[in-house]
């Protein structure tokens, strides 16, 4: 029973599916991960390539993704399966990315739920010490693990009620939240004397660091937080109403996204300069960072700590909740397992993973796969592999085994609608972006290997 009211469900308004996209998309991929990733290669030259790959690659995956999803009103899967047997490998791959990246995305979820509590407890009142703090909790074996079960319980409740609910509400008030206060720091950290280094090195490309390594990197940072790549927005997409314009969807969406990564970048690299810090220390930036930037604000920084860190902890959420979902529907539908089931398992599975990805920080960084850590290991598994080929397979489907007249038909919604671009985006899907796909992925896996 559950199973056929879940498909036949739609989004209520426009409003509500624009926000349950943004908010899979918009999370730790964007104030994370973005600013670091722009540390280590190099500024500008990652933030030009990357904006390339999103205008070129990302938009027109997602409108792919979306037309697909409405098209055949199912899961990833089953989107595909409903096609021809054959490619359900292509949906597989995709449920097996969402297990991988929540292999790691909760324990970051973690830190960012303790971070909550850190600032409550003194965090901000020594600020010298901000780094060394960060890096003890995360090397530790019992708070972090701790803290990603909470965040973990967090999904499995809000997995097994259906998405509508809670999580949509919070999010709409959370993600505004969010919002204004990268808006609040980023005035801030412009303020601070000697900011101007970090605007320049966010804007002034500097090429001579970009190898095959920084391509692949952008091109998987572009699917990942804009979750392309894995089927999360052919879900989304099977439950959108037939009315909805799915160009401009795509293309709102995806601006919003990089809107706030270009935010949470803005917030950060002045103030690492300022503070003289180094930009390229990897996953530890946002902890470090924004915490400094608070601390140096005196009173009102405890209070906005707080905030930003349950804003962050939320935006997390209304991803990692879209991730699990990816999983559980497959269990749901092509397993036929009832939902708690489904949430149960999966979950158990995930936190297990997360548990070798914590401790992989401290207690097991001895042990490495292909030569790294747990931690790393799912992460670059994922974006740098899983989504791209994820990528590619849809791009491949959608233009070479599909009608072109029905997907003309899908994206104008039978002709009501103007996609001028429709003649463009048809063949960078058929032709460009298979063929960009597969020379990035081939020249950052060769320098990867050198
Ligand atoms: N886009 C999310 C982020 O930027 O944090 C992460 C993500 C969610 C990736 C859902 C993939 C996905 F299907």
């Amino acid at each position: 029973m559950e199973k056929s009211l879940v498909k036949r469900e739609n989004w209520g308004s426009r409003i509500g599916f624009i926000m349950a996209a943004a908010g899979s998309a918009v999370g730790l991929g964007n104030i994370w991960r973005f600013p670091y990733l722009l540390g280590e290669n190099g500024g500008a030259a990652f933030l030009l390539i990357y904006l390339a790959f999103v205008v070129f690659i990302g938009v027109s995956i997602m409108i792919a993704e979306f037309a697909v999803g409405r098209k055949s009103s199912r899961a990833a899967v089953g989107a595909y399966k409903s096609h021809s047997q054959n490619w359900t490998f292509a949906g597989v791959l995709g449920v097996l990315s969402a297990f991988f990246i929540m292999g790691f995305y909760p324990v970051v979820g973690g830190w960012s739920a303790a971070y909550v509590a850190k600032s409550f407890t003194g965090l901000l009142s020594n600020p010298e010490a901000i780094g060394d703090v960060f890096g003890g909790f995360i090397t530790g074996s019992t708070q972090p693990l701790v803290w990603m079960l909470i965040f973990m319980l967090f999904n499995v409740v809000i997995v097994a009620k259906g998405i509508a609910g809670g999580i949509e509400k919070a999010g709409k008030i959370l993600m505004p939240v969010l919002f204004g206060l990268l808006v609040l720091i980023a005035v801030r950290s412009l303020t601070l004397p000697g900011a101007a280094a970090g605007l320049s090195y966010m804007f002034k490309p500097d090429f001579s660091a970009v190898t095959g390594q920084t391509f692949l990197a952008a091109l998987g940072q572009a699917f990942f937080s804009l979750s392309l790549g894995m089927g999360c927005m052919i879900t989304y997409g099977s439950y959108l109403n037939k009315k909805e314009d799915l160009v401009s969807n795509a293309t709102l969406v995806t601006g919003m996204d990089l809107g706030v990564a270009l935010l949470a970048g803005i917030a950060m690299f002045p103030a690492i300069f300022a503070f003289g810090m180094e930009p390229a220390v990897g996953p530890g930036l946002v902890f470090v960072v924004i915490p400094s930037v608070f601390a140096a604000m005196g009173g009102i920084g405890m209070l906005l700590s707080i905030i930003f860190f349950v804003a962050l902890t939320v935006a997390a959420l209304t991803s990692s909740v879209s991730l699990m979902e990816v999983a559980v529907a497959y269990f749901i539908d092509e397993r036929g397992m009832e939902r708690k089931k489904a949430v149960y398992s999966v979950s158990s599975a995930m936190a297990v993973l997360c548990v070798l990805s914590s401790l992989s920080m401290g207690a097991m960084s001895g042990v490495t796969v292909f030569g790294v850590g747990f931690f790393d290991f799912f992460d670059i598994l994922t974006d740098k592999i899983f989504l791209a080929i994820g990528g590619l397979l849809l791009a491949i489907f959608v233009g070479w085994f599909l009608d072109k007249e029905e997907l003309k038909q899908e994206l104008t919604n039978g002709g009501t609608v103007k996609f001028a671009l429709f003649e463009a985006w048809y063949t960078l899907i058929k032709y460009v972006i298979p063929v960009a796909i597969a020379i990035v992925a081939v020249a950052g896996i060769r320098s990867i290997a050198q």
